[in-house]
């Protein structure tokens, strides 16, 4: 019944991971509907650090069952390694994990493309995480895609893995003068990965329908953020898979109105990997400080995150888009020691001034943001329990957002562990 949607509001790295698995003690279900291991999601739990990048964030709560739905692509070797990292550390991982049948695979030679594709475009690169995603997807869509329970029949998936070689490795050696792919290595390989996940292995759709049957709660984790969406984000510069609650039908096969709640994570500025534009981005000494002070760097690659300021203009954009609730704001503490603080309210574009975000991205690069300046706050506020107790003008600058967002912020996060939130000023209570 009631199922709740977590979406990233900007260019991810929001701290979704955070919020998944502070909501995921109450839920029944966590589900993943998009991306792959491109994503990086950090749960810190008193001192221990958890970075999840296939597996959702209810994972370390017992009693949650966690799907990869349909909708991802999964590096089989990637997926088994974070099963035995977590195990290793005295989680039940597949007790609590479940893996759909039709997600895709992302094979070897996708990494191997993703690379060579992005080298090739040199200074047009997306700056993707290396992880095969955009070939992945690209294989799906173009229908040379192979399906993990494809694997499970080793007859069928002789026979596809055969045809896609066929065509990638005379790409990979004709067009980029590489070394072809290793057929019977990459078959025996895979197989033995399937037969491995085997019992993780189930119809995604089905279990989610009869879950929400039941009257369980099912938390949607999105990934990436929704301006990295395929459709809605800064295309090229996306990555390639429906990262707003528009993807989750799609990527799980569970049906759109039965949807009831639809929540996003933002942080109380903006960062950005990889290329792109980012109007609100700083430079110099002021987006090295907020980088410092953030701890910006990738969960997944370790590159140093592009830092800037709040942009309500692609927030309000993002929160339209998602038909969003209420939002989660993170990283307020990072803020702390900063005099003043900007926000995006407006673009200065070549055509003019402009206060909704522009359809047309390709323009993005040239605009200037027009800026609102807040007051800052010098205190330390990790250890705030309660909105009431933050400082003056910490409150004004999350009132100005929210009016400037136009839904509640439900929660505010100030540090990194799981503990560190608490209830927006006008959040309420039940989030389902
Ligand atoms: P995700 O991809 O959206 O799950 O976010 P990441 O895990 O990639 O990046 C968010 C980073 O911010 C992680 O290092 C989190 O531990 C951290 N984080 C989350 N919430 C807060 C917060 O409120 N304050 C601070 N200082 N760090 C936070
Ligand atoms: P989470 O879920 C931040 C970015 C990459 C690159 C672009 C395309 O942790 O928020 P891809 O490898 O997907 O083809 O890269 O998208 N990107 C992310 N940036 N957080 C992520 O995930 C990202 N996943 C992809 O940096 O710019
Ligand atoms: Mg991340």
């Amino acid at each position: 019944m009631p199922s709740t949607a977590i979406v990233g509001l900007q260019w991810g790295d929001e701290g979704k991971g955070k919020i998944i698995d502070s909501l995921a003690a109450q839920a029944d279900v966590v589900a993943r509907y998009a991306g792959g291991n491109n994503a990086g999601h950090t749960v810190i739990v008193q001192d221990e650090k958890f970075v999840l990048h296939l597996i959702p964030g209810g994972i370390l709560h017992d009693g949650t069952i966690n799907l990869i739905g349909r909708g991802l692509v999964v590096d089989l070797g990637a997926l088994i390694e974070e099963i035995d990292g977590l195990s290793a550390r005295g989680i039940p991982v597949e007790e609590r994990l479940r893996l759909d049948g039709s997600a895709q695979v992302i094979f070897p030679y996708h990494r191997h493309v993703d690379g060579l594709v992005e080298k090739w475009r040199g200074k047009g690169r997306i700056g993707t995480t290396g992880r095969g995603i955009g070939p992945a997807y690209a294989d799906k869509v173009a229908r040379t895609g192979i399906r993990v329970a494809d694997i499970l029949d080793e007859k069928v998936f002789e026979q596809r893995l055969l045809a896609a070689l066929a065509e990638k490795s005379a790409v990979i050696e004709k067009v980029y003068g590489q070394a072809p792919e290793n057929y019977e290595e990459l078959f025996e390989t895979s197989r033995a990965q399937a037969e491995r996940l085997r019992p993780l292995i189930v119809d995604g759709g089905a279990l989610l329908r009869d879950a929400s049957q039941e009257g369980k709660r099912i938390l949607f984790e999105g990934a990436q953020g929704s301006m990295l969406d395929l459709d809605a984000g800064t295309y090229p510069y996306v990555t390639s898979s429906w990262t707003g609650i528009w993807g989750i039908a799609g990527g799980t096969g569970f049906p759109p109105n039965r949807l009831s709640r639809s929540l996003a994570v933002t942080k109380a500025y903006c960062t950005r990997v990889g290329e792109g534009p980012f109007p609100t981005e700083l430079f110099g000494e002021m987006g090295e400080r907020l980088r410092e002070a953030g701890n910006e760097y990738g969960a997944t690659t370790g590159r140093p995150r592009r830092c800037g300021w709040f942009d309500m203009l692609a927030s309000r954009y993002a929160a339209e888009l998602n038909g969003l609730d209420g939002v989660f704001m993170t990283n307020l503490d990072v803020l702390s020691g900063f005099e003043t603080i900007g926000v995006g309210m407006g673009y200065k574009t070549p055509q003019g001034e402009v206060s909704r975000f522009p359809a047309e991205f390709s323009s993005l690069e040239q605009v200037e943001p027009i800026w609102i300046e807040m007051p800052g706050w010098s205190e330390d506020i990790t250890s705030v329990q309660s909105y009431s107790d933050l400082p003056e003008t910490a409150q004004d600058y999350l009132r100005f957002l929210e009016k400037g967002l136009g839904v509640p912020i439900e929660r505010v996060s100030v540090g990194p562990d799981r503990c560190q939130s608490f209830l927006g000023e006008n959040g309420q209570e039940n989030l389902w």
